[in-house]
């Protein structure tokens, strides 16, 4: 991937976190994490769960608090989140929004459990007017886990 690229995910228990960092270490890309405000979600994943499918049933998503960098600069962004109900979490839902305008590729990442679900396709379907590349995601209770083979494959595609 000889191109510019900017990380860019959400983590709530800092899974999809281990894996932007080694994106990073392996690219040499600029990394950037979105947050959300303190207390936006509970510390416990049912909770959670209640939360986000308010948020998806309103189509009230949480602010974002971190501010985006001027992406024009960046041929690509690598966004990741965590699968929640196999879909993109409502932060990376909001991100989506806040992307749009952007002119280049972007490839989605993600964290799952055991299931990806619909992860690939509920990103595109949010994604609007961007351009969305393949996708890498990553289950950490069943094989095959996370693999720097893998992720420098899914590199070469981008
Ligand atoms: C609300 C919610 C829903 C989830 N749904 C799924 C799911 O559908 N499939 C799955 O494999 N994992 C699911 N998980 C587990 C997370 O995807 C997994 O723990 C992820 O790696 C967490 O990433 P993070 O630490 O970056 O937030 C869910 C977690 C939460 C909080």
């Amino acid at each position: 991937m000889a191109k510019q690229a900017l990380i860019l995910y959400y983590s709530q228990f800092n899974t999809t976190a281990k894996v932007a960092s080694q994106i990073h270490q392996l690219t040499g890309a600029d990394i950037l994490r979105i947050r959300v405000a303190d207390k936006t979600f509970p510390n416990d994943m049912t909770a959670t769960d209640k939360i986000y499918r308010k948020q998806r049933a309103s189509g009230q998503l949480p602010n974002l608090t971190t501010k985006l960098p001027d992406l024009s600069y960046y041929d690509v962004l690598l966004v990741g989140g965590p699968v929640w109900d196999g879909q993109i979490s409502s932060p990376i839902m909001k991100l989506l929004v806040q992307l749009q305008g952007y002119q280049g590729l972007v490839a989605p990442f993600s964290t799952g459990w055991s299931d990806t679900g619909n992860y690939q396709q509920d990103f595109i379907a949010h994604a609007g007017k961007l351009t969305i590349g393949p996708g890498y995601h990553v289950l950490t209770h069943v094989n095959p886990h996370f693999s720097p083979v893998t992720l420098a494959s899914w590199l070469r595609k981008l």
